[in-house]
């Protein structure tokens, strides 16, 4: 099965209904953060660009479950992309509804109008059939380019597909494109870098990408129980006590697999888990009692650097320490910096380690940054995404 894309409609004089995420932070009414809404712009711009072509666009912004919340509203978000598109943006004052079919059909070629929050309704994420068709009925055909809600099976990422022509965006080709090629061709060796809190959110991820590695980096909290339940002591480190079972399956499987997994070998660790814990170099593997593991250590780094260098693929899911902390931010600074040396294809996933990422200004030095994190994170467990599997032909 192929994913249908926006190439394969026709879009000239027709009104086109765009699924994006522009689930973007907000800090007292400004956008703080616009790259989702500029990684969609090549897919608004193509668009506007058939000719007799309208365009009207549609995202949720946070979790207001079916309420109107006035600070949820999209109007900062329309202001935002306005800016950025270079053209004004209508915004309507709802996303379904007589005066919003009004607004649309009053739409010129080349206007852009910008519906009102999707989840001020739970029909869209209970993916009510008649909120998909009553968002159907505004426009002529659907493409979706919202890759970061592609996880979600709700009316507007999957219902609305039923009911139009539907295609995939160039940021859902592109998104797929690079994800794919990991999953099923990646050049060798390839390695993963996977860190952030817990084993439980990312065994899957491990367990995957466990067939398709020939190096797999373990950092953030989660290694901690990695650590442990092969003896070390880890302090007052996390431990996910309920995992230690998984955590040595997986590390036996990949010891018969001889995938090679790089545990830390050192540690910045801290007092207690605050803005203000003054760093201490722990030397080796075990964590003394009394501190907390924060940040992978030099030696650690050394070792990453080792499968890093020579990787023809890296893909990097989860920081590998407390990187908001300054003092702790070391390591995955560090890993940052190899991710984006190498010559390989890199591909970075996940909130935090985008985060990460465009914090320590790498971001242009990699392949692939993500726009997905609960979606990107599914993706590398090898599970179907609704919104997705709804545009494959
Ligand atoms: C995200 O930010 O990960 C997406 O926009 C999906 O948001 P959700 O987790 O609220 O569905």
């Amino acid at each position: 099965m192929g994913l249908k894309t926006i190439k394969d409609l026709d879009l000239s004089g027709k009104r086109v209904i765009l699924r994006v995420d522009f689930n973007v932070p907000l800090s007292e009414g400004v956008v703080t953060d616009s790259t989702r809404i500029e990684m969609a712009l090549p897919t608004i711009r193509y668009i506007l660009d058939q000719p007799g072509a309208s365009l009207i666009v549609m995202t949720h912004l946070g979790r207001p479950k079916g309420e109107k919340k006035p600070e949820l509203s999209l109007a900062p978000v329309a202001k935002k992309f306005s800016e950025l598109l270079g053209r004004d943006v209508k915004m309507a004052p709802d996303c379904i509804g007589e005066e919003v079919q009004q607004l649309a059909q009053e739409l010129n070629p080349g206007e852009v109008m910008l519906l009102e929050n999707l989840r001020f309704y739970k029909e869209e994420t209970n993916n009510d059939s008649e909120f998909s068709k009553a968002l159907a009925s505004l426009a002529d055909v659907y493409v979706n380019d919202a890759f970061g809600t592609a996880h979600r099976a709700h009316a507007s990422t999957e219902g609305t597909a039923k009911y139009l022509p539907a295609a995939a965006g160039f940021l859902i080709e592109k998104e797929v494109a690079f994800f794919g090629k990991l999953l099923t061709n990646p050049e060798k060796p390839f390695a993963a870098v996977i860190g952030g809190a817990k084993v439980s959110s990312k065994i899957g991820v491990l367990e995957t990408l466990l067939e398709k590695c020939d190096d797999i980096i373990i950092g953030g909290a989660m290694a901690y129980t990695f650590l442990k339940v092969q003896g070390y002591e880890i302090g007052e480190s996390l431990f996910e006590e309920e995992y230690s079972r998984t955590a040595e399956n997986f590390l036996k499987a990949a010891e018969q697999q001889g995938v090679r997994i790089i545990l830390p070998l050192d540690h910045i660790a801290g007092k207690e888990f605050s803005e203000t814990a003054e760093p201490i170099s722990v030397d080796g593997i075990d964590i003394p009692e009394g501190l907390i593991g924060m940040d992978i250590g030099p030696k650690t780094l050394a070792a990453v650097e080792q499968a890093l260098k020579k990787a023809a693929s890296i893909v990097w899911n989860g920081p590998m320490g407390v990187f908001e902390m300054k003092q702790f931010a070391q390591g995955t600074l560090k890993v940052a910096e190899m991710v984006a040396s190498c010559d390989g294809t890199t591909v970075v996933g996940g909130g935090d380690s985008v985060a990460a990422v465009n914090k320590f200004g790498f971001a242009d030095r990699i392949d692939h940054v993500s726009t997905g994190g609960g979606a990107s994170l599914e993706f590398l467990e090898g599970r179907v995404l609704p919104g997705i599997a709804a545009l494959e032909s």
